[in-house]
C-alpha cells in the first residue's frame, strides 16, 4: 500500500499528498509533546469503550498493554516517527497498531475524532502545565514576602510620573507588586477551573454513537465534568485565549517591575544592585554590568501579548466545530507557557539575590517629599486641606526663594510669616520615618500596615 493509502483518512483519496502541503498540516514536531496525555486519553477512552460492550475484557487488556509500551518508547526517547505521521493521534494509533496488531488497535478509535481527541489532548496537558506554574508562581510571592518582612526598615522615594513624591518602605514596594501576583494567582485558579471540563465523548461534532459514559470518561481523567454540547465540545478554544490572556497579564506585571528595576539599578540611582547570576557584561565596553534578565522579561512580556493577539485572530470568524485553524493554537500557547514559566523563575531568582543599597534608597529622600505631611500638619489643627495645600506650597516656594536646601530649613518665623497657626512642634513634620509611620489606614506604608498586607499575601499562597 502506498504512504497516502495508510493515512487514517486514506481511503477516499487517489491523489498524493503536495510535500509541502504534508510539511504545512504536519502538528507532529511540536504535538508531539502531549504524547503522554494522548496515550491518558486513549486508555480512558478505551475503558469506556469496554463500558457500552465494544472491547471485550481481553482487547482491553491487550491495548493498555500496548499503550503501556507505547508510553515507554516515547519516555526513553526512543518513538520513531515515520512518513504520514501527521499529529501526536496518527502516531500513537498508528504504532500502537504496529505493537499490539491492526485487529485489535483498529477497534481503539471507534465513535472517537481526532477533533474530541486534539481538545481532550490539550485540557489535559495545559491543566498539568498550569499546575506547575501555579506551584512556581507561589514560591516567588513567597520570597517576595519574605525579603520584604527582612527588609522593612529600609525606606526609599516612592514616585508618580516617575518623580519624587513621597517617601515608602521598600518593604511596600515589593508588597505591591507581590499583590499583583497574588491576583495572578487567584485569577489562574479560576483559569484551570474552566480548563478542567471534558469534550471526549462528543465525537466528530454530533455526539457519540454508542451512549458513551461521558461523565465516566470526565471523572476517570480527572476533569471536574463535561462540556455540555459536543459542538462546543470539539471547537471551544476560550481556554486557550484564556492562557494566552494570563500568561500576557503576568508578563504586564513582570515588565512593570522589571522597569522599576532597572532604573533603580542605574548608576544614577543605585539603589539596588543585580547579581552577576541575572546580569551579562558588553564585549566592548569592560566596565559595563547590563540588567539583561530584567530587560528579557520587559521584553517578552511583548512576544506574549502578540501570541494572544493572534491566536485570536486565528479564532475569530471561524465556522461552528473543527476547522483545522483551531490547530494555530498549539504553537503560541506552547511558548507561550514556556516563557511565562522561564520567567517567573527568572525573576524569582532576581529577587531572591539581588542586593539593596539603603544608604542611596534613604539619600534620595528629600524634604519637599514632606510637603503634603506639612500640609497635613495644618489639617490636624483644622485647617481646611485646600488651605493647608496652598499654604504648604508657600513655605516650598520660600525656601527656595530663599536658597534654603529644604522647607526644613525655614526657621519658625518665617513659618509664622507664611501663616500664623504654624508653632514650634511643626519641626516634627521633617522627619521622614514618622511621615511613613503616618500611613497606617489598611493598604499603607506603615509598619503595621505593610506587615498586614504580607500577612495576607502569605494566606492567599497557602491555600
Ligand atoms: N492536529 C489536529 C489539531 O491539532 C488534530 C485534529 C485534526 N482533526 C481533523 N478533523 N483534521 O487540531
Amino acid at each position: 500500500m502506498s504512504a497516502d493509502k495508510l493515512k487514517l483518512w486514506g481511503g477516499r483519496f487517489t491523489g498524493a499528498t503536495d510535500p509541502l502541503m504534508e510539511l504545512y498540516n504536519a502538528s507532529l514536531p511540536y504535538d508531539k509533546k502531549m504524547y503522554k496525555v494522548d496515550i491518558e486519553g486513549t486508555r480512558a477512552y478505551t475503558s469506556a469503550l469496554k463500558k457500552v460492550g465494544l472491547l471485550n475484557d481481553k482487547e482491553l487488556s491487550e491495548i493498555h498493554r500496548g499503550l503501556d509500551e507505547l508510553l515507554k518508547e516515547w519516555d526513553a526517547d526512543k518513538f520513531v516517527s515515520v512518513q504520514g505521521d501527521e499529529d501526536i493521534h496518527t502516531a500513537n494509533e498508528r504504532r500502537l497498531g504496529e505493537i499490539i496488531g491492526r485487529e485489535i488497535a483498529g477497534k481503539v478509535h471507534t465513535g472517537r475524532s481526532r477533533n474530541d481527541q486534539v481538545a481532550t489532548d490539550m485540557r489535559l496537558y495545559v491543566r498539568e502545565q498550569l499546575q506547575n506554574i501555579r506551584a512556581i508562581l507561589v514560591e516567588f510571592i513567597k520570597v517576595m514576602t519574605t525579603r520584604a518582612e527582612q527588609e522593612i526598615d529600609v525606606l526609599m522615594p516612592g514616585y508618580t510620573h516617575l518623580q519624587r513624591a513621597q517617601p515608602i518602605r521598600w518593604a511596600h514596594w515589593l508588597s505591591s507588586h507581590a499583590t499583583y501576583l497574588a491576583t495572578d494567582l487567584e485569577r489562574l485558579d479560576q483559569v484551570i477551573e474552566r480548563v478542567n471540563n471534558c469534550p471526549l465523548g462528543a465525537g466528530a461534532l454530533a455526539g457519540h454513537p454508542f451512549g458513551i459514559d461521558r461523565e465516566y470518561l470526565a471523572d476517570t481523567l480527572g476533569f471536574n465534568g463535561v462540556i455540555g454540547n459536543s459542538l462546543t465540545a470539539v471547537a471551544d478554544r476560550d481556554f486557550i485565549v484564556e492562557v494566552l490572556f494570563w500568561g500576557s497579564m503576568i508578563l504586564n506585571h513582570l515588565s512593570k517591575m522589571s522597569e522599576d528595576m532597572i532604573i533603580y539599578s542605574t548608576a544614577e540611582f543605585g539603589f539596588l544592585k543585580l547579581a552577576d547570576a541575572y546580569s551579562t557584561g558588553s564585549s566592548l565596553m569592560p566596565q559595563k554590568k547590563n540588567p539583561d534578565s530584567l530587560e528579557l522579561l520587559r521584553g517578552k512580556s511583548g512576544r506574549v501579548f502578540g501570541q494572544l493577539a493572534g491566536f485570536m485572530m486565528s479564532l475569530k470568524a471561524t465556522p461552528s466545530t473543527y476547522n483545522k485553524d483551531l490547530q494555530e493554537d498549539k504553537e503560541p500557547l506552547f511558548d507561550c507557557l514556556v516563557t511565562v514559566s522561564h520567567s517567573i523563575s527568572i525573576a524569582t531568582g532576581v529577587i531572591s539575590t539581588l542586593e539593596i543599597v539603603p544608604e542611596k534608597m534613604q539619600g534620595a529622600l528629600t524634604m519637599d517629599m514632606l510637603a503634603t505631611d506639612l500640609a497635613d500638619y495644618l489639617v490636624r489643627k483644622g485647617v481646611p486641606f485646600r488651605e493647608t495645600h496652598h499654604i504648604s506650597g508657600e513655605a516650598v516656594a520660600m525656601a527656595e526663594r530663599e536658597d534654603l536646601s529644604g522647607i526644613d530649613k525655614l526657621s519658625i518665623e518665617q513659618y509664622k510669616q507664611i501663616d500664623s497657626r504654624f508653632e514650634a512642634d511643626v519641626v516634627k513634620v521633617f522627619d521622614f520615618e514618622a511621615s511613613v509611620e503616618r500611613r497606617t489606614a489598611t493598604g499603607g506604608t506603615a509598619r503595621s500596615a505593610v506587615l498586614k498586607q504580607l500577612s495576607n499575601l502569605k494566606q492567599a499562597v497557602s491555600k
